[in-house]
């Protein structure tokens, strides 16, 4: 029987409880399965989802509108660009014409913290966040978790180090609420001006790649995310690789069946090496990406599917 998740939404980590976390990551699993057999069962067929993206993307846009087709639904767009909101629109009388429409689901990336509970609040379908400034990406983190799960088995207990940009990181928030509620122990790892403002109480902060990466299972690499940086504050490219750029010498420090992640895009010679991102034995980052249609699926199939 199918789990009913105890949220409506999914807008962020913290409200999902441990057997939400679990129903998603099963039905992520059963998707995979049903991807490669070519049995996936149409739960959508019938349902339009809305696409509401005010900033770029390719792996979360992308996947979502894949997870929809396969699993027989329709997609409709609300782009920014050429919308009326260049005639002086406001965003809330835009989402309530489009709430008249009744798309089945929203989902959306915003450049504004916290917009997702905004739109949530004027329509009457569910709103599943695809990111939102560098507040939370919840989706990622979902597969994320898939992924270290297909490659460890486990969360609880991983030792986790998540790498760079932490102040600006929707990842890395989603992951840490993520990673702690399923009992990994996690290590952030960044210099000072780009460790985060209210640091979580649970988790161990390190400045060096070669403190924090030792006993790390799995090795969590961030881009730098320019477009939220005071331009004075960017870190100058070459500098950053020289201190948190992951070389495969520095891979070395983590335990020697480490994996390693990225949730992309990847900005190469920055803060990853093309022989760590590049390397087969160890890098996950091209299989995680994958990872996002049977996830995202599972997420759609939960909030809005027919069973
Ligand atoms: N990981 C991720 O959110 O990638 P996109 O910005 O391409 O969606």
């Amino acid at each position: 029987m199918t789990h009913i998740l105890s949220v409506k939404n999914l807008l962020d980590i913290p409200p999902l409880t441990v057997d939400d976390i679990a129903a998603i990551l099963d039905r992520a699993a059963f998707f995979k399965r049903s991807l490669i057999d070519k049995t996936v069962p149409q739960t959508l067929n019938g349902k339009v989802v809305l696409t509401l993206f005010t900033e770029n993307s390719t792996r979360t846009r992308n996947s979502f509108e894949m997870a929809v087709l396969r699993l027989g639904g329709k997609l409709m767009n609300w782009d920014e660009k050429i919308s009326s909101a260049q005639k002086g629109e406001t965003f809330s009388d835009t989402l309530r014409y489009l709430n008249g429409y009744q798309p089945d689901a929203i989902v959306m990336r915003h450049h504004e913290y916290n917009a997702p509970h905004y739109v949530q609040s004027l329509v009457d379908c569910p709103v599943i966040n695809a990111g939102d400034s560098y507040r939370e990406h919840p989706s990622q983190s979902l597969l994320d978790a898939f992924t270290i799960i297909e490659h460890k088995q486990r969360i609880q207990g991983l030792t986790i180090g998540i790498i760079g940009d932490l102040a600006h990181s929707r990842v890395a928030n989603s992951n840490v609420a993520l990673f702690t509620k399923l009992g990994a122990h996690i290590h952030l790892i960044a210099p000072k001006n780009l460790q985060p403002q209210k640091m979580p109480s649970n988790v161990k902060i390190f400045d060096t790649l070669e403190e924090g990466l030792k006993t790390c299972d799995v090795v969590y690499v961030l881009r730098i995310q320019k477009e939220r940086m005071d331009i004075s504050a960017i870190p100058d490219d070459t500098a950053y690789y020289h201190a948190y750029g992951l070389t495969p010498e520095r891979l070395a420090i983590a335990q020697h069946d480490a994996i390693v992640m990225h949730p992309g895009p990847m900005n190469r010679g920055v803060e990853i090496s093309d022989d760590v991102a590049d390397d087969p034995s160890q890098s996950l980052i091209f299989q995680q990406g994958a990872n996002g249609v049977p996830v995202r699926m599972a997420i759609l199939d939960l909030l809005v599917g027919a069973h």
